[in-house]
Order: C-alpha cells, then structure tokens, then sequence
C-alpha cells in the first residue's frame, strides 16, 4: 500500500490541491469498466479518469468525436460502482458542451446524477468560458484540459506536439491562468513542451496534469491500456509501457484454444 493511499482515505479536489502545496506528485490513470476501476483504485491511483478515449481504445473508433454522452455516463457509472478512493473525472464528449452554455451544464448535470461521478473535464480555454463559469456555478468541480485537445483533431489535421511556437505558447499561458482564476480545480496538459509545462505549473496553485508535457507538471496521466501494453499499435514517444498484456493475452487465449481443441481442458479436477 503506497504512502499517500494511507495519508488520504477519499480523494477530492482540495486533497489534490493540498498535494500540490506539499510538491507530491499527482497520479491518473483512465479506466471504463467495473473491473479495471476496481484494479486501479485499490492500487492506490489518485485520480481516474473516465475519458472520451474509450472511444478509441474500448469502441475502435479512429477519434474520440463519436462517443456519445449516453456512453460515457454508461462507462462511468462501472467506474463509479468500483471505486472507493479515487476521485472519479468524466470527460464531456464532444457535442455534449460546445454548442451552448445550457447545453454544458445539462451534459454535466446528466454525468454527475446518473453516474455519480466528482467532475467532469472539458477541452478548451476562454473560448469556452461561459459553459465553465455555467458548470461551476452549479456546484460541480471542472477541469481543464489544454495543449493537445483531440476533439479538435479535425482543427489541428495532425496529433503532433502543440504550443511549440511563441503564439501559441503565449495563449496556453493565458488560457491555464483564465480556468484557474475561474474556479478549475486542475488543468491536463496534453503534449506540450516540457519546459512550457513545467512554467505554467510554476506560475499556478491548481494542479497541472500532463501527458507528454514532461517531468515538471504536478502529476501525470496515461491511457492505462497504452501503458499496460494492450494496444501496441500505439508508439508515442512519452508512454512508457509498464507490461506487454498484448503478447501476454495473446499467448493465454493461444493456449486456452490448444487447451481446449486437445480435450486437455477442462481436467477431471476442473468439472463437477
Ligand atoms: O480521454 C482521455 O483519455 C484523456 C487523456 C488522454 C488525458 O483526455
């Protein structure tokens, strides 16, 4: 049982604030079903996030704009039934929250009562500011998410590093300084320079999460089926994989088939 597992029996927005006073590292990880979520939580993970990837790595769809918020608030009620610790973040798929400050606050409203989440994530900065300030007016936590923001994917034609240029940069300052003063409660930080990263987390008091944003943000989140090595076709530069489940199930399901085609399964001690 890890240190911080001990010191924090639930997790909330505050708890991650206050570990960010102390300088200890945040940890996220996504998970979209029961069992995964009961994996993760009771390892001890700070924050799990519900994201619109499952549109990616659990539907196979090529980006995250088709999945729908009736799904989302489907994964995120398998998630919610597992956890015990955690503090649980949904994402708001796209179409859910762009159109209309109303419309976002009905998204987030419908997540936090039927699935019974703590907050929900949206992508953007002050161009969507009146959704935000809608949200956090109805008591609901929200954070951020900027750098990277893959329902824009159409916008931006390629998943390459953002913020690389001056302009840009400057604007992702901007726009991190404008959610905190507005009340998020952190900020992902999706591939991004690290020396970029590691100023904005400098100059803020909410937590900076990053994913390709390097060693400088306040905590750090992957997509746990990249880094349990399920999806292999997947190769970026910041994920570190920590087993090769893709080779290891393979091999397992392999052997079940030669099990069972051998008649070797099930034994006489394995049926009734
Ligand atoms: O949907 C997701 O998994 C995310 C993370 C990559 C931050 O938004």
């Amino acid at each position: 049982m890890s240190v911080a597992k001990k010191e924090y029996k639930r997790i909330t927005t505050k708890t991650l604030v206050d570990m960010k006073k102390k300088g200890e590292k945040i940890s996220m990880l996504t998970a979209y079903d029961y069992t995964m979520a009961k994996i993760v939580d009771s390892a001890g993970i700070d924050v799990i996030l519900v994201g619109d990837s499952a549109s990616n790595v659990m539907a196979g769809h090529e980006t995250t704009l088709p999945i729908t918020l009736d799904q989302m608030i489907y994964h995120a009620a398998s998630v919610i039934r597992a956890v015990e610790r955690s503090l649980v973040v949904v994402d708001l798929p796209f179409g859910s929250y762009q159109s209309d400050p109303k419309e976002a606050l009905r998204s987030s409203i419908r997540i936090m009562k039927e699935s019974g989440a703590h907050a929900v994530k949206l992508e953007g900065g002050k161009e969507i500011k009146e959704s935000i300030k809608r949200i956090l007016n109805a008591g609901i936590p929200v954070m951020g998410h900027l750098g990277l923001t893959p329902q824009s994917i159409y916008k931006f034609g390629t998943y390459t590093v953002r913020a690389k240029e001056e302009e840009e940069a400057e604007k992702l300052k901007e726009d991190a300084l404008f959610l905190e003063r507005i009340g998020c409660f952190a900020i992902v930080l999706e591939k991004v320079p690290a020396k970029l990263a590691a100023e904005v987390a400098q100059s803020l008091t909410i937590p900076i999460i990053g994913i390709g944003a390097g060693s400088g943000a306040d905590g750090q989140v992957l997509v746990t089926h990249d880094m349990l090595g399920m999806t292999h076709e997947f190769n970026p530069r910041f994920l570190r994989r920590y087993l090769d489940l893709y080779s290891d199930m393979s091999n397992a399901f392999q052997q079940y088939i030669k099990d069972v085609k051998s008649g070797d399964f099930p034994s006489d001690k394995e049926q009734y």
